[in-house]
Formats: C-alpha cells, sequence, structure tokens
C-alpha cells in the first residue's frame, strides 16, 4: 500500500506513522527525519537543510525531491510505503506523480490529519522525543506511562527539537497554512483524499485511519 500522510505542523503525522509502521509494515519515509539525520551527520545536505529548518522555512523543493526520488527507488519500498510531510507544495506533488509512473506505482491513499491551528502550538512546544527510539510524547496530552520512560525503548534521555520554539513553529504553521488548500485540491481530483478529525483522543485518529486503510 503506498500512503500519503498529510497535516500541518504538530497535526499528528509522526505519532499515527509510528501506528501505521507496526500495523501496515511499511516503510516510513519521513523527509523531516531524513534532513534531521543529515544535519545531525553533518552532511552538505544536512548543511543546507538546517538553513531552512532553523527558520521553518521549506527546503526547496528540487533538494526535497531528489532525496525521495532516491529512496523510493530502494528496494524496500516496492510493497509499499508511508510519506509522512511529503509532498508540501503542488510541485513537490507533481515531481512525486512523475517518480511513482517511472515506477509503475500510484498513491493508493491521501490521509489528511485535521487539526484547528489554534492548537498545534500547544503540542509542538509540548512535545518531547525519546533520543534512544525517536519515539514522540507530549509532556501534558501524551506522556510516557511512566515517568521519564520511553514505553518503546525504556529510555530515560528525552529530547525537545530545535524548532519547537514557538517562534518558529508559527513560522512552520504559517507557511504550511499558505500549501495546504492547493495540494488537498490535488489530490481531491484524484479521488484519493481522506480527511481524519485528529482533534480526537490518539487511538481513536488511528482508528479512523485504520477505517480507511482497510477499505
Ligand atoms: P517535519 O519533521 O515533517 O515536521 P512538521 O511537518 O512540522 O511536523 P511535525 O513533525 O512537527 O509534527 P507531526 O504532525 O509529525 O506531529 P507529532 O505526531 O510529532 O518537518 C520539519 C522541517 O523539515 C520543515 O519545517 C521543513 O523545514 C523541512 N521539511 C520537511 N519536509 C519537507 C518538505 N516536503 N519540503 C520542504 N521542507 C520540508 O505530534 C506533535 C505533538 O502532539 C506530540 O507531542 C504528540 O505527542 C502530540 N499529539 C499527537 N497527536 C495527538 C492527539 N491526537 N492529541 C493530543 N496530542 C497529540
Ligand atoms: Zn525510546
Amino acid at each position: 500500500m503506498n500512503i500519503i500522510l498529510m497535516g500541518l505542523p504538530g497535526a499528528g503525522k509522526g505519532t499515527q506513522a509510528e501506528q501505521i509502521v507496526d500495523t501496515y509494515q511499511v516503510p516510513h519515509i519521513s523527509t523531516g527525519d531524513m534532513f534531521r539525520a543529515a544535519m545531525k551527520n553533518e552532511t552538505p545536505l544536512g548543511v543546507k537543510a538546517k538553513s531552512y529548518m532553523d527558520k521553518g522555512e521549506l527546503v526547496p523543493d528540487e533538494v526535497t525531491n531528489g532525496i525521495v526520488k532516491e529512496r523510493l527507488q530502494e528496494a524496500d519500498t516496492q510493497k509499499g510505503f508511508l510519506l509522512d510531510g511529503f509532498p508540501r507544495t503542488i510541485a513537490q506533488a507533481e515531481a512525486l506523480e512523475s517518480i511513482l509512473k517511472d515506477l509503475g506505482k500510484k498513491i493508493d491513499a491521501v490521509i489528511n490529519i485535521h487539526v484547528d491551528k489554534n492548537i498545534l502550538m500547544d503540542r509542538l512546544t509540548g512535545r518531547i522525543i525519546c533520543r534512544s527510539c525517536g519515539a514522540t510524547y507530549h509532556k501534558l496530552f501524551n506522556p510516557p506511562k511512566v515517568a521519564d520512560t520511553c514505553d518503546r525503548c525504556g529510555g530515560h534521555d528525552f529530547y525537545q527539537r530545535e524548532d519547537d520554539k514557538p517562534e518558529t513553529v508559527e513560522n512552520r504553521i504559517n507557511i504550511n497554512l499558505e500549501q495546504t488548500k492547493p495540494l488537498l485540491d490535488f489530490y481531491e481530483a484524484r479521488n484519493v483524499l481522506n480527511t481524519v478529525n485528529g482533534e480526537q483522543d490518539i487511538k481513536l485518529v488511528f482508528k479512523d485511519v485504520q477505517t480507511i486503510l482497510d477499505k
């Protein structure tokens, strides 16, 4: 199954992606994660991406399209994939269409996680991530079951993302808001768009996601 997960920053893409990947056994392709890994390793891609991400801006389309194209050519995406945070612009959506055409593939479902923009700030500024396994939590809305202990790996070291500072978050939300409507129209026109209510409890959002993917 070839899936795209869409939603504003903090809508819950990463949180739902963890469960989709576990349940449907598809590789998780998150452009944000790929850029953060490149930044950590200080590769040329990472240095370039950092200059945009630190300001909450989008990394240029040609850079982003290039890394996705490479990733989709890898063997583990043969039976399906979950794209998280890509495409984010019409130019990216068009590039994806052409990449998939060359590979003889198509998108089966786009899942748009809808959340009102007013609640995103609290979600992002309260987000914490396990340093050992990358699992995402929220200090108030979704804390680990045992305080300061990752449910998944037992790790005790949590961090906050550099771009989750309030001033950067605001910029990220505004930039993404501008891009979202045309993208939703793009996929609506292709009859693959599904919208779920991302303001419900995490488990209920996933139930709605499953209903779509099990169709
Ligand atoms: P990226 O890493 O993709 O970040 P984002 O889109 O800003 O989204 P987030 O990862 O912040 O949020 P999320 O929707 O995954 O929410 P989460 O599940 O963590 O991109 C980062 C940057 O990389 C971009 O700004 C850009 O610079 C660059 N980039 C990436 N892709 C690009 C592209 N295609 N083109 C150009 N540049 C690109 O949840 C958030 C919090 O809420 C967590 O604490 C979680 O526990 C909590 N939460 C989740 N669901 C719920 C719920 N239902 N109820 C209550 N709390 C919840
Ligand atoms: Zn962990």
